[in-house]
């Protein structure tokens, strides 16, 4: 709990010309607790597009984390996630809305600034992945590369985004000009209305050989990532087999793809609702946050999380 608690005692994190931040010579510590003090511990390497796919190739699972700011995000990477993703999720958990639709890129952009600030001021490893919210990529690839843009320079290392078929042409466009994408099939929140609510998705075969498909085109495109929510985890599983660089990232998806993500409050058991089947509360039993956070990342690598009987469909 340390990170959360302590007081901010480097000198080094005042701007000269940010007249919110403390400055070094005042003497006074800033307060509001703060992120960790970079090269404390050992540091990890910075996990890279690179590190991703190796990782898929070796076998290691890859934990992935949803943040919103810099000192959950300094938490989450010291605890060693190696990706974070700043999901639109914020809707729900940040801004209290009842879907990810309403929004917008300013308010994705301004999180990634605030996690990419947690990561750089304790010299953070962690792969930060930026949602591309509903309505910014959806009319045309020059939109979505407008949009990546913003995100990018606001501290994203990949942006995602959800659907297959129509998306296939933008992914190919984004990644040819240095984009890294990350793709998001099976129940994809920003289209809830189309699929008739949050259900588990490709249930039947039509449904599965779309799934397959549009995770193939995805992978020939080069889409460096995938996640795959709420699906079979046998299809998940095959799936996962039949790609060829991209690695897959499961939530709800069971036990057989790359690796795992899960919504941050979920996982801390600070969901208000219903806790959907494929969370478990790393909080219960951890001695606080950064502690829960390390829980996940060691359930994700050693395979103990997700147990498919219990997490998934
Ligand atoms: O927005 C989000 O947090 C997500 C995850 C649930 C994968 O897309």
């Amino acid at each position: 709990m340390h990170l959360l608690c302590e007081i901010e005692k480097r000198t080094d994190m005042s701007q000269p010309n940010d007249p919110t931040q403390t400055s070094a010579q005042d003497g006074a510590a800033a307060p509001y607790g703060g992120v960790p003090p970079a090269g404390g511990p050992a540091r990890r390497r910075k996990v890279t597009v690179r590190t991703i796919a190796d990782m898929r190739q070796a076998g290691e699972k890859i934990s992935m984390l949803t943040a919103y700011d810099a000192t959950f995000a300094a938490a989450a990477d010291a605890a060693g996630i190696d990706s974070l993703l700043v999901g639109d999720s914020l809707g729900m958990v940040c801004q209290g809305r009842t879907s990810t639709v309403g929004v917008s890129l300013e308010d994705i952009a301004y999180h990634t600034q605030c996690v990419s600030r947690g990561l750089e001021k304790s010299n953070g490893a962690a792969l930060l992945v930026a949602d591309l919210p509903f309505g910014s990529y959806h009319r045309s690839a020059d939109q979505a590369m407008a949009s990546s843009i913003r995100l990018m320079q606001a501290g994203a290392h990949m942006v995602k985004l959800e659907g297959g078929g129509w998306t296939t042409e933008t992914v190919r466009f984004l990644v040819e000009r240095g984009i890294p994408v990350c793709g998001h099939l099976g129940l994809t929140p920003q289209t809830v209305s189309a699929l008739g609510g949050y259900r588990v998705q490709g249930r039947d075969e039509d449904g599965a050989a779309k799934l397959l498909r549009d995770a193939g085109e995805l992978d020939q495109a080069g889409a460096s990532m995938l996640v795959l929510e709420m699906i079979p985890a046998r299809l998940a599983a095959e799936l996962t087999g039949a790609m060829n660089s991209c690695a897959t990232i499961g939530i709800g998806a069971g036990s057989g793809t790359d690796g795992q993500v899960l919504v941050m409050h979920d996982m801390l058991g600070l969901n208000i609702g219903k806790m959907p089947r494929f969370v478990r509360n790393f909080a219960d039993g951890s001695n606080g946050v950064q502690a829960s956070f390390a829980a996940y990342a060691r359930a994700v690598k050693d395979g103990s999380f997700p147990v498919d009987a219990q997490h998934a469909w």
